[in-house]
């Protein structure tokens, strides 16, 4: 075998995922994924499609009596089949989450530095004061004096308190964050901070990265590639800069023109909005779920469900019209014309 045929272990690989919840909901379906070390994979989608019960689902982390099957590949080991003790040991030192509400994830009672010292002292069984020292340093790292390990969370602001939350996930030395809408209840300003903070220790520390967000805007300029979600599936995944600017699935398509773009007023005026609501995962339309909102949707759409395919180099999407030149037929607007030339 030749030296270039040799593969390394990609950081993180998904395959044919699917999360069905005990009540029945379908939160999850056939998702595959891959990150490697350094790269920087966002996932968008509206509320509702998954991509939270994505995140949970890739640490064991939901309620029992979910149904989860596939593969989730950490460094080449399945998290599905792994003992508890070593998803335990998996949740901080292999992969680590940051999550939206930081106020709710601190324990309000107990100072910041004990909070970011615990994983480290359970994980490395350094001792307390180690590990209190260690946590200082990655306040600093996070753009925190050292001092800030006294405070309690209400001492701090919503961004110091979400720095605080990148700290503790840094703190067993994770190959993957995975966060979790992290900057969407702050400001316009500390949102920029926080993002530029996670790209910059992501890079520095040759981390991988997952970010969610409903915001294709944020995600297609923090992460390299973009995966969008609708209904439990990815339906594109591509260059996140060419997903953002000329997605091909008309779902994403509709995603990225519903936000404003910097120097580009008319799209403030004129976002492509969707009408109605993503599906109830516990009672999903046959065919292509995106049918019932489709603007460009065929007669057949209503009952051929579709897989992801070639979109065009390194790009990827489930829509009928979509072929490995892109979009086969003009998509928003020009139903018509797609459907007499299909
Ligand atoms: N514990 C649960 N039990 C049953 N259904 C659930 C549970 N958690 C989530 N769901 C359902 O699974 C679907 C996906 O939810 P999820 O939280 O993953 O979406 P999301 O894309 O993260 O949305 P948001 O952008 O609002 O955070 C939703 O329909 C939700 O109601
Ligand atoms: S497959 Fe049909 S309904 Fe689904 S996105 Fe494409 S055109 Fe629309
Ligand atoms: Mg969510």
């Amino acid at each position: 075998m030749s030296t270039t045929s040799i593969r390394k272990t990609p950081l993180l690989q998904v395959r044919d995922l699917a999360v069905t919840y005990a009540g029945g909901a379908q939160a999850v379906r056939g998702v595959d994924l891959e990150v490697d070390a350094g790269q920087k994979l966002g996932i968008a989608g509206e509320s509702g499609c998954g991509k939270s019960t994505l995140a949970l689902a890739l640490l064991r982390l939901l309620p029992v009596g979910t149904k989860v099957t596939g593969e989730i590949l950490l460094n080449g080991e399945d998290v599905l089949t792994m003992k508890w003790g070593q998803v335990r040991a998996v949740r901080w030192a292999g992969a680590s989450i940051v999550f939206q509400g930081a106020m709710h994830s601190l324990n309000a009672v107990h100072r910041i530095g004990d909070q970011i010292a615990e994983p480290i002292v359970l994980h490395s069984k350094a001792s307390q004061a180690t590990a209190r020292k260690r946590a200082g340093e990655l306040l600093e790292q996070v753009g925190l004096p050292a001092a800030r390990v006294d405070a309690y969370p209400h001492e701090l602001s919503g961004g110091q308190r979400q720095r605080v939350m990148i700290a503790m996930a840094l703190a067993c030395d994770p190959g993957l964050i995975i966060a979790d809408e992290p900057t969407t209840a702050l400001d316009v300003m500390i949102q920029a901070q926080i993002l530029r903070l996670i790209e910059q220790l992501v890079s520095e520390q040759d981390l991988g990265l997952i970010m969610i967000s409903h915001d294709l805007a944020v995600l297609s300029d923090t992460c390299d590639r973009l995966a969008v979600m609708y209904a439990g599936r990815v339906v594109e995944h591509g260059p996140a800069s060419e997903v953002y600017e000329n997605a091909t699935h008309p779902y994403s398509k509709a995603l990225s023109g519903a936000f404003p773009r910097i120097g580009d007023p008319a799209s403030r005026f004129a976002p492509r909005g969707l009408p109605g609501d993503p599906p109830d995962p516990s009672a999903l339309p046959a065919g292509c779920t995106f049918h019932p909102r489709c603007p460009v949707a065929l007669d057949s759409c209503a009952t051929q469900d579709q897989e992801l395919r070639d979109a065009g180099p390194g790009r990827r999407a489930a829509c009928v019209l979509v072929g490995p030149q892109g979009v086969a037929a003009p998509v928003l607007p020009g139903a018509e014309e797609a459907r007499s030339t299909t």
